[in-house]
């Protein structure tokens, strides 16, 4: 057993109860799931193929096949520029004054670039130009850097060559940038809801994570979203962070169901390289504080394991009776939808194609993904040599398919429904598939899941490490 896993599962603040999952993590048979927490990769964003080195001509003729068949399609664009780098970011951004006249050029080359990749997307799948878009994202990065001219440029071109006929459209900003003024032209421009990072809502947290906005300029960029009458809008929190205690994880809590908000995402702090573990987003480099190392920064610590899951259980307590998590991080108001574009993508009745433009995209159908390159550079040299600026992709063999459709499933903690699941793969039950009929026993043995009929459902250690039950457990079974 890693010892110093264990020491961090033992940091725990004694004001608050020894977390639920303490007990779980603390002991040996479980050191797969406690050596995973402790290392932190980033959980459930990519579920990968099992096939690698897939041709590239084999991966867009399976997703034209499949975009074809799917009632809709997950569509985004990705925008790098950021105006700072966050001490926890891993993300592939380009670092800029939005105001420098130099950086009216990156704006340019961006949509430049974005609108190429696109359109030779659109040439290599051609049923892409009519799948019906579920919803459309902009994410960053910080695309509310992008100048309006650009943005409105950028918008034109999806507009008038993507079905938008039944899309949403939502929109990723930061708060310095997301004024009012820019807020009433995404309204105009038909975004309909608003997402930005607040990472915490007290302003010497903010600030020891390197960003530079405050705690008040979140709270105004709120207000403002509902003035002028864009009234979804999510707030990413981060919980584990440097100098965090469990008590300023109460302070988010309080002042999240202060602010009513209708949607939070609330991510615990991950240090492991997103691309060695590839189960995140593509990552381009270390983040500030992975350079660091852990210990101690300006006298600030890190808060162990023990209390990082002291705040997870805080937070449900906080948010359990007005809000659900769908899928895991993802909370919403009871009486509004969860989110949709992670729905198209995860839900085991849905999990449509997901197509993705930008720096570090990643594109997936059923029976293969690629991830596109994270290096700027390297990103414009394929535009310019007129190849799309994919990195790899891997294919997805029939039983990998299964096993993916599965983890998916789980990762919205809604229950799996085997009879959902008979009618996407014809016939065939989950029990039929070796890799998670073994993993189901292993599952039900350690309580992370119960079985109830046709369903199989994450118990509350379960729905706390479900993470660690889709990237570690799902193992071909020894003969
Ligand atoms: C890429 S950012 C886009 C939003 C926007 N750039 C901003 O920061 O306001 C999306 C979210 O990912 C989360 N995130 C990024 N790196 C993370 C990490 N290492 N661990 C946990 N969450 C992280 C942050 O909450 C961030 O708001
Ligand atoms: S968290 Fe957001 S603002 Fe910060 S560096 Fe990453 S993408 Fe940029």
């Amino acid at each position: 057993m890693n010892n110093e896993a264990l020491g961090s599962l033992n940091d725990i603040d004694p004001n608050y109860p020894t977390p639920q999952v303490y007990d779980f993590l603390a002991r040996s048979d479980n050191s797969a799931f406690l050596e995973y927490v402790f290392n932190d990769p980033f959980g459930c964003h990519v579920f990968p193929g099992d096939v690698p080195d897939y041709p590239l001509p084999s991966f867009f003729e399976d997703m034209d096949r499949e975009i074809k068949q799917a009632k809709q399609i997950h569509l985004w664009a990705y925008i790098p520029t950021c105006r700072y780098r966050c001490h926890f970011c891993q993300y592939p951004t380009v670092i800029l004054n939005p105001k420098a006249a130099s950086s009216q050029v990156v704006f340019r080359d961006l949509v430049d670039y974005n609108i190429k990749e696109a359109t030779l997307w659109l040439q290599k799948v051609p049923s892409l130009a009519q799948a019906e878009v579920g919803e459309f994202n902009i994410f960053g990065g910080t695309p509310s850097l992008l100048p309006e001219p650009e943005l409105r440029r950028l918008m034109g071109f999806y507009l008038n060559h993507f079905n938008f006929s039944a899309a949403t459209m939502r929109f990723e900003g930061e708060p310095g940038s997301l004024t009012k003024s820019y807020l009433l032209l995404l309204k105009e421009l038909g975004f309909t809801k608003i997402s930005f990072g607040a990472q915490s809502f007290d302003d010497r947290i903010i600030s020891a994570c390197g960003r530079m906005h405050s705690a008040q300029e979140c709270v105004d960029t709120i207000r403002h979203t509902r003035e002028i009458g864009l009234d979804w809008v999510s707030v990413d929190l981060i919980y584990g962070m440097l100098g965090q205690s469990v008590d300023d994880v109460k302070f988010d809590m309080e002042k999240s169901l202060e602010l009513e908000l209708s949607h939070v995402v609330i991510a615990k702090l991950h240090m492991e390289e997103f691309m060695k573990s590839r189960t995140g987003v593509s990552g381009e480099r270390q983040s500030h504080w992975q350079r660091k190392g852990l210990i101690n920064i300006n006298n600030m610590t890190f808060p162990g394991l023990g209390k990082q899951y002291q705040m997870r259980e805080l937070i449900e307590q906080y948010l359990s009776p007005g809000y659900r998590e769908h899928p895991t991080m993802y909370f919403h108001q009871n009486h509004l939808e969860s989110e949709k574009w992670k729905g198209l993508i995860t839900d085991l009745e849905k999990q449509y194609p997901e197509v993705a433009i930008g720096l570090g995209g990643s594109s997936k159908c059923t029976r293969a993904e690629a991830i596109n390159i994270t290096d700027y550079n390297a990103y414009k040299q394929a535009l310019d040599e007129d190849r799309l600026p994919i990195e790899g992709s891997r294919g997805i063999s029939p039983l990998q398919r299964e096993v993916n459709a599965f983890k998916m499933a789980l990762s919205t903690l809604v229950p799996v429904n085997d009879t959902v699941f008979k009618q996407r793969f014809e016939g065939r039950s989950f029990y039929d598939n070796p890799i998670i009929s073994h993993t189901l026993k292993t599952l039900v043995e350690k309580a992370l899941v119960t079985v109830d009929g046709d369903l199989v459902s994450l118990t509350p250690n379960g729905v706390t490490l479900v993470e660690a039950v889709i990237n570690t457990q799902f193992v071909t079974p020894q003969a």
